[in-house]
């Protein structure tokens, strides 16, 4: 068969590297690049790092509203999807590039598999759970990362097209295992209280749309009683300085601020680290994957799992709530219960077996 997957944010590429070889090895691969995420360090950095091959089209859509965004990313899908003819189309989260492939493919009336389908945060005003919602309701097949998922499939009446497959975040820690330890050498180095640290990251259109949000946490992290080592989304530094509160975290000699960093650098950070801070469901995964507590800046979570293991807390975003968790104590599950809740590093496998066999009979 020949499969088009379609991506166009930076965790597109981390995810894409645990399934590309073994989809290569068993059809032919079109990667179609929306171009959602541009920055060379948001995305030919993650190329380079993963190994990935060239894409095969890019679209070059950017920034721009939501509605922007996705309109004229499924408008851009048509003709590549049109000229390649695959046989199936996959798309990965919950991003309006994975919105547009999906509704693109499925006008054109291709099936579309949908990796981390049966998420959500029952939250019906955030732009990422109407994606999902979206994406679930023209996906062929829903391919889920955490038994969670899969009910929330079967809750909605697609319990047949489901499969668990576990969490392609795990795959790739381990594809990275020995460049994570040798990139931690190297930070330990250069951040010697890095152990002592909390790695602080933010991005979400919820949190720093709203200057409000962004300044209650900006207070939090001025009071906060540990070292921070804050890395910035280009989105979140350019909100930050709209906001005019980029200069005071750049002023304060306890927070250190960096950009956006390589897979294995953000994975040997959150590992050396003390505990984490984060809006990234993401970061609060590989978190609990490396054995760092996470405090989630959020209200709500899509993987419930980090919190009832013990793992992560829902703090959201008012500055007493960050401050505190400065201090707070969290008792980290034994990783072999957390590696069999989340596929055990097999999901890419997993997935290319599904999409092989059921889309095969679908087509
Ligand atoms: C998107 C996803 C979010 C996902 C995140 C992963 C949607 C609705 N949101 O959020 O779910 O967690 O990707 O990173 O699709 N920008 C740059 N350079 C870049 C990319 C972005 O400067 O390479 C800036 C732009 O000003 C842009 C802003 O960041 O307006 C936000 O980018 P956008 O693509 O709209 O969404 P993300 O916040 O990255």
């Amino acid at each position: 068969m020949k499969i088009a997957v379609v991506i166009g944010v930076r965790p597109h590429y981390v995810k894409l590297a645990a399934f590309y070889a073994p989809l290569a090895a068993r059809h032919e691969v079109c990667v179609v690049n929306t171009g959602q995420h541009f920055d060379y360090d948001m995305t030919q950095t993650f190329i380079d790092e993963l190994g990935l091959p060239p894409v095969t089209f890019d679209l070059g859509i950017g920034s721009g509203s939501h509605l922007e965004q996705t309109g004229r990313a499924i408008v851009a899908l048509e003709q590549p999807l049109l000229s390649s003819r695959p046989d199936a189309v996959i798309v990965i989260g919950d991003t309006n590039s994975s919105l547009a492939g999906a509704i693109a493919a499925a006008k054109l009336g291709l099936p579309v598999a949908h990796v981390e389908a049966g998420i959500r945060s029952f939250e019906a005003d955030l732009p990422e759970e109407t994606n999902r919602l979206a994406i679930d309701a023209v996906s062929s097949l829903h391919l889920c990362p955490t038994e969670k998922a899969l009910l929330n499939m079967r809750a909605e009446a697609r319990g047949e097209t489901a499969r668990l497959v576990g969490d392609l975040l795990l795959d790739v820690l381990d594809l990275q295992q020995q460049k994570l330890q040798e990139r931690l050498s190297v930070w330990r180095r250069e951040l010697p209280d890095l152990d002592q640290s909390a790695v602080v990251t933010f991005h979400r259109s919820a949190t720093v749309r709203d200057e409000s949000i962004l300044s209650a946490i900006v207070a939090g992290l001025l009071a906060f009683s540990r070292p921070i080592i804050c890395i910035l989304h280009p989105g979140t530094k350019q909100a930050l300085q709209r906001a005019g509160l980029l200069e005071k975290l750049a002023s304060m000699p306890a927070i250190r601020l960096l950009g956006p960093q390589r897979h294995a650098d953000l994975l040997a950070l959150i590992a050396g680290a003390d505990r984490v801070l984060s809006d990234s469901n993401g970061v609060q995964r590989e978190a609990l994957f490396v054995q760092t507590p996470c405090f989630i800046l959020r209200d709500s979570t899509e993987y419930p799992e980090t919190i009832e293991m013990g793992a992560a807390e829902l703090i959201g975003t008012d500055t007493q709530n960050i401050v505190r968790s400065a201090t707070t104590r969290l008792k980290m599950p034994p990783i072999d219960d957390v590696r069999r809740a989340f596929g055990d590093g097999r999901a890419g496998q997993r997935i290319v077996e599904a999409v092989s066999s059921v889309l095969q009979v679908a087509t």
